[in-house]
C-alpha cells in the first residue's frame, strides 16, 4: 500500500536542463565537526541540505558549540576550541554512520562520557571498526552486542596510534585522524585501499598539518584549529543520480554546476564515460583543497561494466544507482568485492536485487555483489525504499525508463542526503 511518503515516478521520454546539487555530505560533516572544535566563527556556503549533516550540527551543539542558518542560506558555526562540554543527554546521530563514527574520534579525546545513538538502521550498523582503534588509543567504549550502537564513550587522555584498518573506510580513517588531534604524539593511519580524503583536506583547511605518503596519513596531536569560510562543492554522489538519468536517454543533455571533482570521488565519471555517457568538465577551481567543476553530460550509448576491487571502494555510494541503471545497458553490470554494501543504511545488495526483481529484472545476488544482465525491459512496480535514501533515489531513476508508473514507498528517506531530490528530478524529466 502506498504510504504518506510514497512518490509516483512516471516514465520519461528524455531528460534535460540544469540541476544545482546541494553541498557534499562528506565534506559538510567534516566541516561541521571541525568548526565546532576550532577557535572562532566559521561560515559555510552551500552546506549540505542532508538530514544527516543536521544530525552532526545538532550533536556538536549538544557538545557546546552553536550554529545558525543565515539569511543567505549559509551556515555559521561558533567554535569553542578543542575542549568541548559534557553533553547533558545522549547524542542523536539519526541515520548517519558518518556522524557516529567520525564524532566518536572527537569525543574519545574529551574528559567525559558521551553516549551516541541513532535510528533503527544505524543501531544495526557495525562500530567495532572504530571501537578497536579508539580503545587502543585509550578510550573505554561500551557498545551493544556485536559492537552496535548505542556507544558509551568514556574519553580522556589518548595515546598516539599506528593503525592499519582491515577494511577500506574513510569514516574509520577520519575517526582515527580526529582522535589523533587529541593524542600526545604522532598518529598514523595506513589504509588498505586509498579512500576519499576529505578528512585530510578539511583538517588542512582548518590549519592542521596532516602529512600523506602513499596510503598513509599522519597527524600530530595538540594542533589548534582556526575558523574558516568555505564554499562546499556540490555532492558528486547526489549528482550521480542525474548523471545516470542522462545515461539512460541518448538525446539527454544536463548541466550540473559546481560539482565536487576530488580525484578520490571522481572515479564515477571515468566509469560513466567508459559506459558511453559523454561528459565534459568546465570551470575547474579549487576551494579549500577540494576540486570543483561544472559537468556537462549527454547521453550516447550505454554499455555494460564490471566494478571490482579499488573501484568498488571508490564507488561504494553510487553502486545502487549504477546497478539500477545498468539493467538498461547493453551488457549489464557485474559488481564484485562489495560486501560492505550489506552493512550500509540497508543491505544494499539485497534491496537493489529485491526492487529490480519487482520491476521484472533478472538479477544474480552474490554474497559480495551482483550480476545484472543487460538489455532488460523493466516494468513499473510498487517498490520500497527500505528506509534507505540511496535506494529511494536509485529506483526513481530506473523508473524513468520502465514501462508504466513506479510507486516508491518511504520515498521521504531521500531527505537523509537530498531533500529536494524529487523536485529536481521532476524539473529535468520530460
Ligand atoms: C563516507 C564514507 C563511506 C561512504 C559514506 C560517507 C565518508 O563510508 O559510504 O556514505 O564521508 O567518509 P565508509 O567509510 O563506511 O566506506
Amino acid at each position: 500500500m502506498p504510504d504518506a511518503s510514497s512518490v509516483v515516478v512516471c516514465p520519461a521520454r528524455n531528460v534535460g536542463g540544469v540541476v544545482r546539487i546541494p553541498g557534499d555530505k562528506s565534506i559538510s560533516h567534516r566541516y561541521a565537526m571541525l568548526s565546532a572544535i576550532a577557535e572562532g566563527t566559521s561560515r559555510f556556503h552551500n552546506f549540505s541540505a542532508a538530514r544527516d549533516c543536521y544530525s552532526t550540527l545538532e550533536c556538536m551543539k549538544a557538545l557546546g558549540s552553536s550554529w545558525k542558518k543565515m539569511e543567505d542560506g549559509s551556515i555559521e558555526v561558533v567554535g569553542i576550541g578543542p575542549r568541548l562540554k559534557a553533553p547533558s543527554a545522549p547524542l542523536d546521530c539519526g541515520n548517519s554512520g558518518s556522524t557516529i563514527r567520525m564524532l566518536s574520534g572527537i569525543v574519545a579525546g574529551q574528559p567525559f562520557m558521551s553516549e551516541l545513538f541513532g535510528d533503527e538502521s544505524l543501531s544495526r550498523r557495525p562500530m567495532a571498526r572504530i571501537i578497536k582503534p579508539l580503545s587502543e588509543m585509550g578510550a573505554t567504549i561500551e557498545s551493544q552486542e556485536g559492537g552496535r550502537p548505542p556507544l558509551r564513550i568514556h574519553g580522556g587522555h589518548l595515546k598516539p596510534i599506528r593503525y592499519k584498518p582491515e577494511i577500506a573506510s574513510a569514516q574509520v580513517k577520519t575517526c582515527v585522524l580526529f582522535a589523533g588531534l587529541f593524542a600526545d604524539g604522532e598518529s598514523f593511519v595506513e589504509e588498505p585501499i586509498r579512500t576519499r580524503d576529505h578528512g585530510e583536506l578539511a583538517l588542512r583547511a582548518f590549519g592542521v598539518t596532516v602529512e600523506r605518503s602513499g596510503n598513509c596519513a599522519r597527524i600530530r596531536g595538540g594542533q589548534n584549529l582556526h575558523a574558516i569560510e568555505a564554499q562546499v562543492p556540490g555532492d558528486l554522489s547526489s549528482a550521480a543520480f542525474f548523471l545516470c538519468a542522462a545515461a539512460l536517454f541518448p538525446g539527454s543533455q544536463l548541466t550540473l554546476p559546481g560539482i565536487l571533482m576530488n580525484p578520490t570521488r571522481a572515479r564515477l565519471l571515468d566509469l560513466l564515460i567508459q559506459m558511453g555517457l559523454k561528459v565534459s568538465v568546465a570551470q575547474l577551481e579549487e576551494h579549500n583543497g577540494e576540486l570543483v567543476g561544472t559537468i556537462e553530460a549527454r547521453g550516447g550509448s550505454w554499455k555494460g561494466v564490471t566494478v571490482a576491487g579499488a573501484d568498488t571502494a571508490a564507488l561504494i555510494d553510487e553502486i545502487p544507482v549504477l546497478a539500477a541503471a545498468a539493467s538498461f545497458s547493453e551488457q549489464g553490470i557485474e559488481v564484485c568485492d562489495a560486501r560492505e554494501l550489506r552493512v550500509k543504511e540497508s543491505d544494499r545488495i539485497a534491496t537493489v536485487a529485491t526492487n529490480l526483481r519487482k520491476m521484472g529484472a533478472e538479477v544474480e545476488e552474490r554474497p559480495d555483489g551482483l550480476r545484472i544482465p543487460g538489455g532488460q525491459r523493466l516494468h513499473g512496480a510498487e517498490l520500497d525504499s527500505f528506509g534507505d535514501h540511496r535506494i529511494a533515489m536509485a529506483f526513481a531513476i530506473a523508473a524513468l525508463r520502465a514501462e508504466g508508473e513506479t510507486t516508491i514507498r518511504g520515498a521521504e528517506a531521500a531527505g537523509v542526503s537530498y531533500p529536494s531530490f524529487f523536485e529536481d528530478l521532476r524539473s529535468i524529466a520530460n
